[in-house]
């Protein structure tokens, strides 16, 4: 089986066979890196830009290792050391390494539609792995494949994302997937945070977190993104903590059996106490290792497509 299209920009128009077959093509690749040698050769001699205009840790680093365990040949851009900061446009620099020879483009960009607009003047194959508040797919897909991992398949599981959804890509992505493969959506969080027409969407919307976790056999709960002006949203973080903050003694008082997500980086004490960031609840560093396979996926199915 193929994928549908050459790139991976989003998740809102993929087929939702699409989405299967990485999730099923990741768990192949999780039992590899069990492995004591962790590497295929499937894409030697293919090259891979990470081109990466926005601060990361997992992301990068995953398609990175990811693009290791597959053998190919891999190249790492960052804005901030490059020419860019002397001027050069998005434009010209891309050209610039793809005339290096470059088979699969990985972008992090500030802007929405910026993996879309790379797909308009470049012959590579394009990963979407965060475009703004726009998409981020494959952390979205490195959720879902968490959560069947744990709760088996999503038809009927009810999911609740909680926390700045107008300022996430992360939100954006996850409705689209879950809602294609199932599962009963939902969203938290105060009403300045959640966009005005997010239920044609078809998600339900909470502004009580004790309702939401009583409710919800998942929730996964999103960085406050004060780089991306969410500290206009709310009056301050310890009020935001106060009503929307995930601690031990509110799930234990709702429902004891909730499992707890978080894509990082977290801001501790805020939308997690520290005892559920690291406690019996939560799956997040089982979503930073998925994240490797999932990306694995992605990268053999494309960089395998004609
Ligand atoms: N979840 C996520 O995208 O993390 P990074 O910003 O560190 O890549």
């Amino acid at each position: 089986m193929a994928l549908s299209s050459n790139h991976l920009l989003g998740l809102y128009d993929i087929p939702v066979e699409d989405i299967r077959l990485i999730l099923d093509t990741a768990k192949t690749f999780r039992e590899v890196l069990e492995r004591q040698i962790k590497k295929v050769p499937t894409l030697q001699g293919q090259t891979v830009l990470n081109l990466f205009f926005e601060a990361s840790t997992r992301t990068r680093l995953s398609f990175e290792l990811a693009e290791k365990r597959l053998s190919a040949d891999t190249i790492n851009f960052s804005k901030s050391g490059s020419s860019v900061q002397k001027g050069e446009t998005f434009k010209d620099t891309v050209n610039n390494i793809l005339s290096m020879k470059v088979d699969i483009i990985v972008v992090r960009h500030e802007s929405a539609g910026v993996p879309q607009f790379l797909t308009r003047f470049t012959e590579a194959k394009i990963i979407n792995a965060g475009d703004g508040r726009h998409e981020h797919p494959t952390q979205a897909l490195l959720d879902i494949y968490s959560i069947e991992e744990k709760l088996g398949d999503l038809k009927g599981k009810k999911v609740c994302i909680v926390g700045d959804i107008a300022h996430s890509r992360v939100a954006l992505s996850n409705i689209f997937a879950l809602n294609k493969l199932g599962a009963k959506v939902s969203v938290c969080g105060p009403l300045t945070m959640i966009p005005l027409e997010i239920q044609k969407f078809g998600v339900k919307v909470y502004h009580n977190i004790d309702k939401a976790i009583s409710e919800n056999d998942v929730l996964n709960v999103l960085r406050i993104q004060l780089e991306r002006e969410a500290g206009f949203s709310i009056p301050n973080l310890r009020e935001y903590r106060e009503y929307f903050g995930i601690n031990t003694e509110r799930i234990e008082k709702n429902n004891k059996d909730i499992l707890i997500l978080h894509p990082g980086p977290i801001n501790r004490g805020i939308e997690l106490s520290s005892d559920v960031a690291d406690g019996p609840y939560q799956i997040i560093l089982d979503q930073v290792t998925n994240g490797v396979a999932i990306r694995m996926a992605i990268l053999y199915l494309l960089g395998t497509k004609n």
